[in-house]
């Protein structure tokens, strides 16, 4: 498997050249829906199939096509974007049809796992299917803007073929290399950051509510520290990679002091003090290892080993 490349696509351009392209679309939940309105808004001729069929009532009233089934969908064009439930859903779709599929590309924008999209593709390629694994990483409302960020990995030459059409979803599309399961793991690392963030700021926002400050008042005051958070990001990923914790700027005891406040103040409101509570045993335990003057990156060799 290749290392990850990183390809962004100027999207106005490459949408333009794309203009006529038929694309089909599977699946019209939410963001099923909002990708087919984009591509029908970008002037590709765009087939679509739900479950539900009237779902796509809107989108035909617009001039998309609306398939009577899975297989009549994905014969109507050399694209199939596929946006439904989960992994288990994409293939009781796919999998029943014939040869249909044989030579077309699948780009499956439903969140799944590396394991999954990995699996999806071995079958695909038994298949004679061209499979392009996709995650979206932003909200419906945001889809078609410059803000659009789609990351893409598995079969280069379906990026490289469709990636004019693709484009017309807006912003950035990134692709991350020939790993199937590449783009999923990305998702599901920015999940991980972006869920504990936000958990954060809602302990937080109970912590402080406890003494009667609004989270409207304290917010100015989070997003101060998510600033420096960011700040801080480069120095945490350098200090992993070179698997070097100088604690010349903090040290974890210092740290674990400050942490074991927040628990104190936690428990002392009645407040839930689960997750203080992780990152002040991972300082505590560093500690107790021996490593009271490394730097706070030092917790990432805990969190590879757990039970170490
Ligand atoms: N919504 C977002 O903001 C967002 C953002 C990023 C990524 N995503 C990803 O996009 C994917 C779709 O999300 P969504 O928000 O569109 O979900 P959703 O609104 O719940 O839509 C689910 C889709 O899956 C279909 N489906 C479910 N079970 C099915 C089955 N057994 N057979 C056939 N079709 C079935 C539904 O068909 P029916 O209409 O017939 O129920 C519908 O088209 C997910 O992987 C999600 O993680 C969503």
């Amino acid at each position: 498997m290749n290392p990850p490349t990183t390809d962004l696509l100027a999207a106005p351009d490459a949408a333009n050249d794309a203009r006529g392209r038929p694309v089909t679309v599977i699946g019209l939940g939410a963001m099923g829906h909002t990708l087919a309105r984009t591509f029908l808004a970008a002037g590709h001729p765009t087939t679509v199939w739900n479950r539900t069929a009237s779902r796509a009532d809107d989108l035909v009233a617009d001039g998309a096509t609306l398939a009577d089934s899975v297989s009549a969908a994905v014969t109507a064009g050399p694209l199939i974007v596929v946006c439904v439930l989960d992994n288990d859903t994409t293939l009781s779709l796919l999998d029943p049809l014939g040869d249909e599929l044989a030579g077309r590309a699948v780009v499956n924008l439903t969140s799944t796992t590396p394991e999954d999209a990995r699996a999806f593709h071995t079958w695909a390629t038994s298949r004679g299917v061209d499979h392009l694994d996709g995650a979206i990483m932003v909200p419906t409302p945001v889809v078609g803007t410059d803000d659009t960020l789609v990351l893409y990995s598995g079969a280069r030459e379906v990026f490289d073929t469709h990636h004019a059409t693709l484009a017309s979803l807006g912003g950035t599309a990134d692709y991350l290399g020939t790993d199937p399961g590449r783009a999923g793991l990305f998702d599901l690392g920015m999940l991980d950051v972006f869920f504990a963030g936000m958990t954060a700021f809602l302990h937080a926002t109970a912590m402080v509510g406890a003494d009667g400050i609004a989270p409207t008042t304290f917010l100015p005051y989070a997003r101060t520290i998510v600033s420096v958070l960011d700040e801080v990001l480069p120095g945490l990923a350098a200090e992993v990679e070179a698997g070097s914790y100088p604690g010349d700027a903090d040290n974890i005891a210092m740290e674990l002091a400050a942490m074991e406040h927040v628990v104190r103040v936690s428990e002392a409101r009645g407040i839930d003090t689960t997750l203080p509570e992780v990152t002040r045993r991972l300082l505590a335990t560093a500690v107790e290892q021996g490593h009271g003057r490394d730097t706070f990156s030092r917790i990432v060799e805990q969190l590879r080993q757990p039970s170490a």
